[in-house]
């Protein structure tokens, strides 16, 4: 098991160029199936969950190569309809696939992406709106296949809750479709707005990506362009955090300010500058960290539960008594338990947690249970007095590219041990 040894206590000072968002990467990816020729997706972050992807398209006979943060795909060949279960349980994600390969060639088959540490993960709203666009569904011991005996055909969608994979996977059926879709209620994440921003590069005829309502028309063909991936928004809030608990001072370089407001608003409600200034954002936290009040997750532009552990460790330490209510997954706590061995005060009933700032966090052998909830034990443990091990490091490299590296780059005295 990998783990990371770090010594807390060193103040983080210096820039980040933030690395290509994971969540829209693997989308984007999805979608250079639709495309007829070679895309190139740039600033792509190379990361084990986005090389899971790479070896879906292979299965499924789309070229797929790396370098130097370069995806080039090539999916001329790509006749492929099926994707095997141990592809499908590598990356719980995975799913973001079934649109793109139905938009394709008109048929996909499929394994459930299965429950995963965050609790079940059910494509009920996935599968409820493929079938409004005219795809029939057959589900038979845990696999899923689906075909489209009169072709895929555009359709008014009312989403129920603005899922961000629903979305997506609608938006990847609906481009190659027949007529218009409309989706009510659409997921609003900066993601949706990269993913639409990617397929009308290629060709592609999308409106109101980014707001509730979006009309896609369909469109004859897509063809291959050359694209460069969003910056990660979460791996942003995470490396604010890590400022935060350090009382340390970052500039975060290549992120758009108005796709973290909503948590950019915490850390100076906790105490910290944060200055945004083009495509970046400084953060300085050199005052002691003040509890916040109530916070909530929610869709966006809420506050995202992709950074709800993160925030929670520099809470842990903010003078005062803070609240988080986590609204979009059912167990999202996991890294509590973990939190409380290196001296935090939190606790948990139901979906809030409250969070009692103490004076100093120790360092602890502590061990991830998720991508997040991971992340916010290397924060913590930045800020912790002592020598910390954060085992389960391979849930952190999901989405965070060479974390060790980053972080001692602004000062953070850590080592990943084998
Ligand atoms: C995406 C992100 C994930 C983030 C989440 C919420 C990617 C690869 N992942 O996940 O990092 O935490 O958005 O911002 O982009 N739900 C249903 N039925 C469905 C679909 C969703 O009940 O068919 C529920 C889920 O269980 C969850 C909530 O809706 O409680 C939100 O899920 P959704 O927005 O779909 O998240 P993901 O797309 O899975």
């Amino acid at each position: 098991m990998q783990r990371l040894i770090i010594k807390g206590g060193k103040r983080l000072c210096g820039e980040i160029r933030v690395q290509g968002a994971k969540n829209s990467a693997l989308p984007l990816l999805a979608a250079c199936l639709l495309a007829d020729g070679r895309t190139v997706l740039k600033h792509c972050p190379e990361l084990s969950d986005v090389f899971a992807a790479c070896r879906i398209l292979n299965e499924l006979g789309c070229k797929c190569s790396f370098r130097q943060h370069r995806a080039v795909t090539d999916p001329t060949s790509a006749e492929g309809y099926r994707i095997s279960e141990e592809l499908m349980l590598q990356m719980r994600s995975s799913i973001v696939f079934l649109g793109a390969v139905l938009g394709r060639t008109g048929r996909c088959e499929l394994s459930y992406p299965g429950g995963c540490e965050l609790g079940p993960r059910p494509i009920d709203m996935h599968l409820a709106a493929l079938r409004q666009l005219g795809v029939r569904i057959c589900e038979e011991h845990g696999r899923i296949s689906c075909t489209c005996p009169k072709g895929i055909k555009g359709a008014v969608i009312d989403l129920p809750f603005p899922s961000v994979g629903a979305t997506e996977n609608i938006i990847l059926a609906a481009v190659l479709a027949e007529g218009e879709t409309v989706i009510h209620n659409a997921a609003r994440e900066p993601e949706i707005e990269d993913l639409a921003g990617f397929l009308t590069a290629c060709g592609a005829d999308i409106r109101g990506a980014g707001c509730s309502t979006v009309r896609i028309n369909g469109v004859k063909k897509l063809h291959g362009c050359e694209y460069e991936v969003m910056s990660d928004r979460i791996a942003a809030a995470t490396y604010m955090a890590a400022a935060a608990a350090t009382g340390g001072e970052l500039g975060l370089l290549g992120v758009r300010c108005e796709d973290i407001h909503a948590v950019t608003a915490v850390f100076e409600e906790m105490g910290a500058a944060v200055y945004c200034h083009g495509n970046s954002i400084f953060i300085s936290c050199t005052r002691p960290l003040k509890a916040v009040g109530r916070i909530g997750t929610m869709p966006y532009p809420g506050f995202p539960t992709d950074a709800q552990a993160v925030v929670m460790a520099a809470l842990a330490t903010a003078k005062g008594s803070s609240m988080m209510v986590e609204n979009i997954f059912e167990s999202r706590y996991r890294h509590v338990d973990e939190l409380v061995r290196m001296g935090a005060d939190i606790k948990v009933s139901g979906r809030t947690a409250v969070i009692q700032g103490v004076k100093k966090l120790c360092g602890a052998n502590v061990r991830a249970h998720d991508l997040r909830g991971g992340a916010a034990l290397t924060v913590a443990a930045l800020g912790a007095e002592g020598v910390s091990s954060v085992g389960n490091v391979q849930y952190i490299d999901r989405g965070y590219e060479q974390i060790e590296r980053v972080l001692e780059s602004v000062g953070a005295d850590i080592h990943r041990a084998f």
